[in-house]
């Protein structure tokens, strides 16, 4: 609000005086909107004095990482601890996972451990690391690295992991909290990106079970494996652009509404959009929102076919997406609004390039990382493969809600991967969602949220997929509210 009357002031200013504005005047005031964009949110850290986490177990020192040496990196990035740890304490386990954790900034908390993976399933939180909430980043288009001032470690430490599997996870953690001990007994929060929506909830579950004796597959699972507990307290989770549903729920349904929503960017002719009116009519999507998704809710929403996946000749989503590579090559599912070219990406997700900074040798060896082991973004050919359990939405995600402290869903607006509508529709169970309700500090209004009995249901505007990559702001505010750093969402 102050930001937008200081523009007002500005633009009065100039207008003022009868006449336009230089380009010198224009790149003024983007300069300082950029500034404020830098501080926002900063405000709101939690004071926690200077951090010094000291690690006792000689063991932990193995895996330290000299933050003024990381390879292309021309600052430091301060101390952290990298390497692989195996996923349960028997002598002759041979599975590890590889993790990064980082302490807290200066200002961070030393009673908080935010524990962060990215979905696919099969896709690197590492990448998360370097181009959403990690220390430092080197995002797309980047040519150099650069100090991330929104990075998660100034609300606390953070652990970014490399594998998936609930059993697995919370095997490895156990190790994790032997070698580093000081960290036992930490409120934890659980936060994960895209598919991750599949798999943090049941995290979740494995954990409460060790407290409240529910049942679940996945905890028995666990018990068999890892027979004793997480010397952790789980205080919520976020998860978001999350896989919740079905994604005939969460692709086909809402995407034709998705590109009559940004019309001038899809740019389809007429004679394409009434081929898409056709076969969303034919297939049941034409309307749905607004006859099922309705508050209060009339009951279990039916699918608009006959199973959970979309009928023959009802891709309608794949539809869209190959016609809008027709007309915009570079069209990013993840984030609208990109056009051609492709920028550069250090780890490759977007256009494969050569070298990738974390299949570098000297990279790997900084991390502690296995030498011979070639690294992807994401492996291939897993995000796909249809999962057969029931979506979280149905069945551990009201129970995991139920049991946090607070429970956040984030969700880019620009984000065609993935679409908002299809969340409305999986958590229908909301009431209407206000307009102009998310409110950012310093900003404004900034997209739309709604809280209901512990769930906090956030749609970001000007974000694709990867919200703390595109809205670094808004993902540290969010965070902030989760951990209980403040008071509103
Ligand atoms: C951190 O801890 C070490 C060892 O306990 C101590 O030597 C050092 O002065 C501490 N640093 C700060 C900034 O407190
Ligand atoms: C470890 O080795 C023992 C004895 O060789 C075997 O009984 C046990 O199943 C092995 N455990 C694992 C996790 O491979
Ligand atoms: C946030 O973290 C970055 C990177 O570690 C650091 O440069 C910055 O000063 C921190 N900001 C605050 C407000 O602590
Ligand atoms: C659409 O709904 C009708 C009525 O329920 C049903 O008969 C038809 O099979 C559905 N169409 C598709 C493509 O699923
Ligand atoms: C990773 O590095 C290995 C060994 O240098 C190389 O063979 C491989 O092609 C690299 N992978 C990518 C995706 O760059
Ligand atoms: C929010 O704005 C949209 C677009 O202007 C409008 O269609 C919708 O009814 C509004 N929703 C609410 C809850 O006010």
């Amino acid at each position: 609000m102050r930001l937008l009357a200081v523009f007002a002031t500005l633009l009065a200013v100039a207008a003022a005086s009868g006449r336009l504005m230089t380009m010198q005047e224009m790149n003024e005031h983007r300069i300082e909107a950029a500034k404020r964009w830098q501080t926002s949110g900063s405000q709101n850290v939690k004071s926690g004095g200077v951090q010094n986490i000291t690690f006792t177990n000689p063991k932990a020192s193995e895996f330290y990482v000299d933050g003024k040496s990381l390879p292309l990196v021309d600052f430091d990035v301060g101390p952290s601890w990298a390497g692989l740890l195996p996923i349960s304490n028997s002598p002759n386990e041979t599975r590890k996972l590889f993790f990064w954790f980082f302490p807290p900034g200066p200002q961070g908390s030393l009673d908080d451990l935010i524990f962060w993976t990215n979905g696919g399933p099969g896709c690197s939180s590492l990448a998360g690391l370097l181009q959403e909430n990690g220390p430092f980043t080197w995002s797309w288009g980047q040519a150099a690295p650069t100090v991330n001032q929104h990075s998660w470690t100034n609300l606390s430490s953070v652990l970014w992991n490399e594998d998936d599997v609930a059993a697995q996870l919370v095997g490895f953690m156990q190790q994790f909290l032997e070698v580093f001990a000081e960290l036992k007994g930490k409120k934890l929060y659980l936060s994960g990106e895209s598919y991750a929506g599949m798999y943090v909830p049941c995290e979740s579950a494995v954990i409460f079970f060790e407290r409240n004796s529910k049942t679940n597959e996945d905890i028995a699972n666990y018990i068999y494996e890892n027979p004793s507990r997480l010397d952790l307290s789980l205080q919520g989770i976020w998860i978001n652009d999350p896989i919740i549903s079905w994604l005939v729920v969460q692709q086909e349904i809402p995407a034709l509404d998705f590109v009559k929503k940004h019309a001038s960017l899809f740019s389809f002719d007429q004679t394409y959009m009434d081929h898409l009116d056709k076969m969303a009519a034919t297939c049941n999507y034409t309307g749905y929102m607004d006859k099922y998704v309705t508050y209060p809710p009339k009951g279990l929403l039916p699918l608009p076919g006959d199973s959970t996946d979309f009928a023959q000749g009802c891709d309608i989503w794949t539809d869209i997406w190959f016609s809008a590579l027709m007309i915009n090559p570079s069209f990013n599912m993840y984030r609208i609004w990109d056009t051609y070219p492709l920028p550069w990406d250090v780890l490759g997700f977007l256009d494969m390039q050569s070298p990738i900074y974390y299949n570098l040798t000297d990279v790997k060896e900084a991390i502690h990382a296995p030498v011979n082991t070639d690294w992807f973004a994401c492996s291939p050919d897993v995000f796909e493969t249809e999962d057969s359990s029931l979506p979280p939405a149905f069945t551990v995600l009201p129970n995991v809600i139920e049991k946090s402290q607070r429970t956040v869903i984030v969700r880019g607006l620009a984000d065609f991967r993935l679409i908002a509508d299809g969340d409305r529709i999986a958590i229908q169970k909301q009431t209407p969602i206000a307009n102009d309700s998310f409110i950012l500090d310093g900003v404004g209004a900034y997209g739309s949220m709604h809280s209901e009995r512990g769930l906090t249901y956030y749609e970001v505007a000007l974000s694709g997929h990867m919200v703390p990559q595109f809205a670094p702001v808004a993902s540290f505010q969010i965070m902030q509210y989760l951990m209980g750093f403040r008071d509103t969402p």
